[in-house]
């Protein structure tokens, strides 16, 4: 059975002082009224990551960052490489935000090197795909998702895929305020399933947790959680403030 997931992404928000408080924050209200069958990952900066794994209870709380490096050590000034990730105790890397694919000019090549070095450590890859506006309004947003998975994860054999979890975020719902209607985010939700399906097969598809992302907030996630594909959410805004979070994540 694949889980439901309510992945948080802080970006690049918070000191370390306010993240601590706000995963202790979010780690209280999971344990004391979070729905139990929900896994909870809290994404934060690299410099809050050993902090906050201290601060919450691994066991119902998951830390993610929110990127890695493309390389496994050596002489790359400012780069924070997987096993560094690793070894501060986090479990997921959040890998191909379009915000990195277009701030940092990450390709699918870049991509394949930082999901290869994720998997190695063990760690599990929240990877994101989706489409500009532009290609939304164009139709072409089916072809363009598909063509961004092809180039990626599709490349994997079977055993690394089932351990990745998907994100799909359309670009122009990203800290906009407008989420793509449920209706959307369900048939893109579904399509790349059934994407897995073709490529893969069926009972493949039926095990990877499909994420949606994009001004999903408490108003939203309860009709977009309730979709047969969607199985969650990857949050910006809304995870800064742990009420709002635990609110999505009871939204099931
Ligand atoms: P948002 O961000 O919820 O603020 O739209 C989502 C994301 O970029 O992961």
């Amino acid at each position: 059975m694949r889980k439901k997931i309510v992945a948080g992404n802080w970006k690049c928000n918070t000191t370390v002082k306010e993240g601590v408080e706000l995963a202790k924050s979010v780690n209280e209200l999971v344990l004391t009224r979070g729905a139990k069958d929900v896994v909870v990952v809290l994404g934060t900066p690299f410099t809050h990551l050993i902090s906050v794994v201290d601060a919450v209870d691994a066991n119902r709380v998951n830390i993610a960052s929110q990127n890695c490096a493309a390389v496994a050590k050596g002489a790359y000034t400012g780069e924070v490489s997987a096993a560094m990730i690793k070894s501060t105790g986090a479990t997921y890397v959040i890998i191909g935000h379009s915000e990195r694919r277009e701030y940092y000019h990450e390709n699918s090549e870049i991509l394949n090197k930082k999901l290869a070095l994720t998997l190695e450590q063990g760690l599990t890859p929240i990877y994101c795909c989706g489409e500009a506006l532009a290609i939304r309004e164009a139709g072409t947003q089916n072809e363009f998702v598909k063509q961004q998975l092809d180039e990626t994860i599709f490349l994997l054999p079977t055993e690394q895929l089932l351990k990745l979890v998907i994100a799909y975020e359309p670009i122009w719902a990203i800290g906009t305020g407008v989420t793509a209607s449920t209706q959307q985010a369900q048939d893109m939700l579904a399509f790349i399933r059934g994407l897995i399906a073709a490529k893969y097969n069926a009972e493949v598809a039926k095990e990877i947790s499909i994420l949606y992302g994009g001004s999903c907030s408490p108003a939203n996630a309860n009709d977009l959680f309730s979709q047969p594909d969607i199985d969650g959410g990857l949050i910006g805004g809304a995870s800064l403030k742990s009420e709002d979070f635990l609110a999505i994540i009871n939204a099931y």
